[in-house]
């Protein structure tokens, strides 16, 4: 069976004739502000040519050739994170609370994570995980230079039930691996390497994943399942496999006028490019009957000299870690517990950039710096300006946290990590 063919028995003749004819038309792009760094306002100043995202609060659908956002000094600074204009529908569509304890199994690169911690306004507390220890960097990268206090990164097969918690989490996003053909517009290569068996490979994995994720979630709790694929197998299918095999209710996703739902198994959402500006996405909610006590995070801080709030923080080896909410967690391998505050060297503290990225000038003695001196303290040089403090500083731009660096009244050192500087 061919891709085509496949097609066709997924989602009905029509539909993929009007998907296929879509996929010769360009990607679009989009953009989710971190508005704890930069309000909308701010941005459409600056990028005046955006179209706000349909369905997306504080998003923006920008066209690559008038702005290169990727490469502007405003994405080094964390003022915002890039993604696919469908992908960043999925977790705009859950309800975060601030107190929260959210799962997302397979995080990596983030966008869904990062746009649940936007939500949640830094509280509560997001355990992201995913399989690969390379994307764990990916994503540990995002979420430092965004500044983010509220993600726990783990690293570990989700279809691993060791010792996993039971109906602990209040949100889980399941954004499970598939065979990506909702990506064959912006990655070619991938539809001559479809196949009906890698999508039944796949779907052997989402179906174990399902259920562990079920047993995760807590009564009364809601798990969102996505995929970028087409294919019913790996859709609509897992869905009905967890409702034979479980209590679990399907929500109904509502307020998407350009969501397709399959008419012959009108299970969750579809975004297509034919019917929505962004690449294939499958979208369902379910929700798992009953009630659940809320959360209690621990704060415990025993390095108040060096961090000076009520966060949980961790001394593992010489560095430091802390989080705005802590908890015990089992049966994930932690790979960031939250910020990276920095590392106890011989005769002093060293911080760390994510540490930096996660203040604001209210907490840290603070030198505001200009557009040019920003551009070379990033570039990597020493920056001549006199300020009445002396020691370590907040280096800020509009006010918005660059780096820790030292000053001696005078000259300010570069702090910046060698491997991040370039020319602005
Ligand atoms: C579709 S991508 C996730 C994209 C991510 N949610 C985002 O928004 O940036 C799927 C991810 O699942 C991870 N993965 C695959 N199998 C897994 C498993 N058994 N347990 C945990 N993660 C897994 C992959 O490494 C990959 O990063």
């Amino acid at each position: 069976m061919d891709f085509k063919e496949h097609l066709i028995e997924s989602i009905g003749e029509k539909e993929a004739e009007l998907l296929i004819a879509s996929l010769s038309r360009p990607s679009e792009h989009a953009v989710l502000l971190n508005i704890e760094k930069i309000s909308d306002e701010e941005f459409l100043k600056e990028f005046p040519q955006v179209k706000p995202h349909p369905y997306v609060k504080h998003a923006y659908i920008y066209d690559k050739s008038v702005y290169e956002l990727g490469k502007h000094i405003y994405h080094e600074l964390g003022f915002y994170y890039l993604q696919e204009p469908s992908a960043m529908v999925v977790s705009s569509l859950i309800d975060f609370q601030d107190d929260d304890y959210v799962l997302d199994m397979c995080a990596a690169p983030g966008g869904k994570a990062i746009q649940a911690s936007f939500k949640m306004h830094g509280n509560g507390l997001i355990i992201a995980n995913d399989l690969s220890f390379d994307r764990c960097g990916l994503l540990s990268n995002n979420v430092e230079r965004l500044g983010l206090g509220n993600i726990i990164i783990t690293n570990g097969n989700m279809t691993d039930t060791y010792q996993k918690p039971i109906n602990a989490f209040d949100k889980i996003i399941l954004d499970a691996p598939c065979s990506g053909s909702g990506m064959f517009r912006k990655h070619e290569l991938m539809e001559s390497e479809w196949s009906i068996n890698k999508v039944k490979r796949f779907q052997a994995i989402q179906k174990d994943l399902i259920l562990i994720a079920y047993k995760m979630l807590k009564p009364g709790g809601l798990l969102s399942y996505s995929t970028c694929s087409y294919s019913k197998e790996e859709d609509e299918d897992v869905i009905s496999y967890l409702l034979d095999k479980t209590d679990a209710v399907i929500e109904e996703i509502k307020d998407i006028d350009a969501a397709y739902i399959n008419p012959n198994c009108p299970i969750g959402i579809r975004l297509m490019p034919s019917h929505f500006q962004g690449e294939g996405q499958y979208i369902c909610h379910i929700r798992k009957p009953g009630e659940s006590k809320k959360n209690e995070y621990d704060h415990v801080n025993k390095f108040k000299d060096i961090i000076p709030f009520d966060y949980d923080v961790k001394k593992v080896n010489d560095y430091l870690f802390a989080i705005k909410n802590g908890k015990e967690i089992k049966g994930f391998n932690i790979y960031r517990y939250g910020i990276k505050v920095g590392e106890y060297k011989k005769d002093r503290f060293a911080y760390d950039l994510h540490y930096a990225r996660s203040l604001s000038p209210e907490q840290f003695p603070s030198v505001d710096l200009s557009l040019e001196e920003t551009k070379d303290y990033l570039f990597g040089n020493q920056i001549n300006k006199s300020s009445n403090k002396k020691g370590f500083i907040l280096l800020t731009y509009k006010n918005k946290a660059i780096d820790i660096a030292k000053t001696d009244g005078k000259v300010i050192k570069n702090y910046y990590p060698k491997g991040l500087r370039k020319k602005f």
